[in-house]
């Protein structure tokens, strides 16, 4: 019924290391050639955990569209965006608050998580509680049908289903909804109308799931209808309600998951990060004093790459026969470390190469990424617009 889209959001708390492009952005990549895309700096969800410490959220926005940029995150597919520049989202971040019962959001797995890892943050406020809320109406303000996320993310995406689920459920009573779907049953013509009507039994009596998706597909061919009876139609076959908010799916990232210099997940408060755009002297120089198994203290020992960092950056950067030089030669003693590693560091600086290069006219001239992320505010905010609009309606808040 709404058009296939896909939303996702970074947190501007630090620069962007390889580990962000190997398990995000590059799925970001991938999926802006697929269906419209829109991408937004999550400022105000990095808020929530720095509200002590606003200065470095200004400097990493800014750094991060220059890296999304750099790894070809194209604003000519994608719509780049600031969530603080379209406050529409804090709209219905509050209505949302409204119908969102408590338990819902104490029970996410990374509430309690996170206030334990960030002990030395005064967490208990009301702002990190409602971190998944907000993070549901980022979503469901664009009727997004697909979320790129990462797995720690897929509980907030569950909660969002039943968030869009339980507003459906609430406010998409109209009416006289019943006589107006049927009305445009009618307007489907004999032939499908009896068709709809078919598939929308054999739904709701026994949860055929075949009959709902060839119901759904045939809708969508139907070009006659007007938008309010093809949202009545497709609310129709589920119940008796409008769908007003779209359920989301999480895209999960495939992850060739890139680990830090130290084998532990790429961070930069770890100190084992390799910036996005690193420039390649000190990626070298990194690779070069990264740990590799301790058992191998003089060249002549034999190592175990499953206990080496440096298997780990081999296995997303090289390809079959190289990794079976790697684990020959280092099972063998065969080759020594230096050696194993140059592979790495070639295929890093390979890597980074065209990021340099992508980034070089944003940073000749910032006024070219304030321009594109200007453009993509007003784009993100007309669809946020449109669908308040109808949130608005549906809560009773009307009027005019
Ligand atoms: N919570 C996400 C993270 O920490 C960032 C985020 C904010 C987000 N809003 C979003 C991701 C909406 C996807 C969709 O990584
Ligand atoms: Fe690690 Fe390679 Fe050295 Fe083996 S040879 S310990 S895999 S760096």
């Amino acid at each position: 019924m709404y058009p296939d889209r896909v939303v996702s959001g970074m947190r501007p708390t630090g620069s962007m290391h390889l580990g962000h492009y190997h398990g995000a952005l590059k799925n970001w990549i991938k999926m802006q050639t697929e269906l419209p895309c829109l991408f937004f700096v999550a400022d105000w969800h990095a808020l929530t955990t720095h509200y002590d410490d606003p200065a470095v959220i200004e400097r990493s926005t800014w750094d991060m569209v220059v890296d999304w940029l750099a790894a070809g995150i194209d604003p000519t597919q994608s719509t780049i965006f600031i969530q603080s520049r379209v406050p529409e989202h804090a709209e219905l971040h509050l209505l949302l608050s409204m119908a969102t019962p408590l338990g819902w959001l104490e029970r996410v797995p990374t509430y309690k998580d996170q206030i334990e890892n960030l002990a030395n943050k005064d967490l208990a406020t009301y702002g990190f509680l409602g971190y998944p809320l907000l993070q549901a109406a980022d979503v469901l303000i664009y009727r997004a049908s697909q979320v790129p996320v990462g797995e720690d993310q897929v509980p907030h995406i569950e909660m969002m289903r039943e968030i869009a689920r339980r507003f459906n459920h609430l406010y998409g009573k109209e009416k006289g909804f019943e006589e107006k779907a049927q009305e445009a049953v009618k307007k489907l013509g004999s032939k499908r109308a009896k068709l709809y009507n078919e598939l929308r039994t054999e739904y709701q009596q026994d949860g055929k799931e075949e009959a709902l998706a060839q119901a759904k597909a045939m809708l969508d061919d139907a070009q006659s209808l007007s938008m309010g009876d093809r949202e009545r139609l497709f609310g129709y076959l589920e119940g008796s309600r409008k769908l007003i908010l779209v359920e989301p799916q999480a895209r999960l990232t495939e992850a060739s998951r890139l680990p830090g210099l130290d084998g532990r997940k790429m961070s930069k408060s770890y100190g084992n990060a390799i910036a996005l755009r690193e420039d390649k002297d000190s990626v070298t120089k990194k690779i070069k004093t990264m740990p590799t198994d301790p058992a191998r203290v003089r060249r002549t020992d034999a190592g175990d790459p499953s206990r080496c960092p440096v298997w780990q950056f081999h296995q997303v950067y090289s390809g079959l026969p190289t990794q079976e030089w790697v684990v020959k030669g280092c099972k063998s003693a065969g080759i020594g470390c230096i050696e194993c590693k140059q592979p790495v560091i070639d295929a890093i600086i390979r890597e980074q190469e065209p990021m340099h290069e992508r980034a070089q006219p944003y940073l000749d001239d910032p006024s070219l990424v304030r321009a594109i992320v200007a453009d993509g505010n007003e784009a993100a905010r007309r669809l946020a617009q449109e669908a308040m609009r109808d949130v608005r309606e549906a809560m009773g808040l009307g009027y005019s």
